[in-house]
């Protein structure tokens, strides 16, 4: 880590001290009826941000194996592969990492050695392998072969709404099918006692969507599921609706199966102000927040704040992407991890158009760095920097 990340000099020690990283409370004063936005950088607020997580995700034990801290790295296919799992781990601060899915396919016919989606280093710690099925595959085979990776649960994908993976009757669909998720469950259980998670949304869009629910909460208690993640949205949804939170605390009370939670979870900020939705969970599960800022974990997990170098955290994903897979697929990885990365910069749509525009990594990589280089520092005058940017 260290040519990575610079240690805090004096003034971030300060920092250190007193605060938690891009926190932002917005103070209402009614007397002066303004309402300024104050970043917490206070002794206040850090012991705030710790008790929230030595109380609320501190660890979470399952079949007596622990995650400590309870905070998950979601499953995102053509995100999570081995070489982001890496990059994520060389900041710390998360309990376990979920793997992209894998369909029980194509993951029996690999090689998980050199696979570039299942490959597991050391320094990623607890991995979570999802599977994707519909039952009617080799899915016993791809089971004993994923239990020899000695995985830290197997999770079985029940949320994925995309319409090339339903109309294989895996993903939402299976979670749909009720009969079928048996027999799925049945299959899996017959050649695997270990730990098993599901990830599920809230089902279909009904106004008795509950019932179905539970029904489903029943079966995954009898066949011993360890935890499941909810994704609180309906199995039509995209993206871009809100989660609904309010639903987390409803769901944690059905069922004695921990509760992991996950959709639009962006900061410690948006746990603290809605805690009495989060607290009845077992844990947080972060997915996008995790490709726009791979450190987040840390900021959860309130470890040590660290300096940030954007073209450094973004040039060793792209070396160790490149280790991984060949050229003309590590350019397409990078594009998309490029495209949550330059969300943390205000003028971030010009890091998006360069690397559209890149034909090879090398590129993609120069173009990457003429912005990163500008931008990448946190100047505070990101306006004129950026007329003289477009200029040249
Ligand atoms: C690009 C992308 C790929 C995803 N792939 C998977 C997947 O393979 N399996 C899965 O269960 N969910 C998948 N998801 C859903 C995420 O795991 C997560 O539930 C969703 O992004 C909401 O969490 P977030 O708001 O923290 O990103 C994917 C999401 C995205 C954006």
């Amino acid at each position: 880590m260290g040519f990575l990340l610079r240690a805090c000099n004096r003034a971030c020690l300060q920092r250190c001290a007193c605060s938690v990283s891009g926190f932002i409370f917005k103070k209402r004063c009614n007397f002066w009826r303004v309402r300024s936005k104050i970043k917490l950088r206070t002794r206040c607020g850090r012991l705030l941000a710790e008790k929230v997580f030595m109380n609320l995700f501190k660890s979470l034990c399952i079949d007596c194996k622990t995650f400590t801290p309870a905070l998950f790295l979601a499953p995102m296919a053509g995100v999570t592969h081995s070489a982001f799992r890496r990059l994520i781990s060389d900041f710390g601060g998360y309990g376990a990492l979920t793997t992209e899915m894998l369909s029980a396919t194509a993951f029996f016919r690999e090689n998980p050695a050199v696979s570039p989606f299942s490959r597991r280093r050391e320094c990623e710690g607890p991995v979570i392998y999802q599977l994707r099925t519909n039952g009617e595959d080799i899915l016993e085979a791809a089971i004993e072969k994923l239990e020899a990776l000695n995985p830290a649960a197997i999770d079985l994908n029940l949320g994925c709404p995309a319409p090339e993976i339903q109309k294989q009757a895996s993903g939402a669909a299976l979670f749909r099918d009720f009969g079928r998720l048996r027999r799925v469950l049945s299959r899996i259980r017959t050649v695997y006692k270990g730990t098993l998670f599901v990830k599920c949304r809230l089902g279909d869009a009904s106004e008795n969507w509950r019932t179905p629910f539970i029904e489903r909460l029943r079966l995954f208690e009898d066949y011993g599921v360890g935890a499941i993640t909810v994704h609180p949205r309906f199995s039509n949804e995209k993206l871009k609706r809100r989660a609904r939170w309010r639903e987390f605390p409803w769901i944690a009370a059905q069922t004695g199966i921990p509760v992991i939670g996950n959709g639009d979870i962006r900061s410690l900020r948006d746990v603290l102000e809605h805690s009495e939705l989060f607290e009845p969970l077992a844990g947080l599960m972060l997915g996008r927040i995790a490709a726009q800022k791979p450190w987040i974990f840390r900021e959860f997990s309130n470890l040590q704040t660290l300096d940030i170098s954007y073209a450094e955290v973004w040039d060793r994903l792209c070396r160790y992407t490149v280790e991984d897979f060949p050229p003309e697929k590590a350019i397409g990885r990078m594009k998309e991890f490029t495209a949550y990365f330059a969300q943390n910069f205000f003028f971030g749509h010009e890091l998006f158009k360069e690397s559209r525009r890149a034909r090879d990594i090398e590129e993609l990589r120069a173009g990457a760095f003429r912005f990163l280089d500008v931008f990448g520092k946190g100047n505070p005058d990101e306006t004129l920097i950026y007329q003289r940017f477009i200029r040249e």
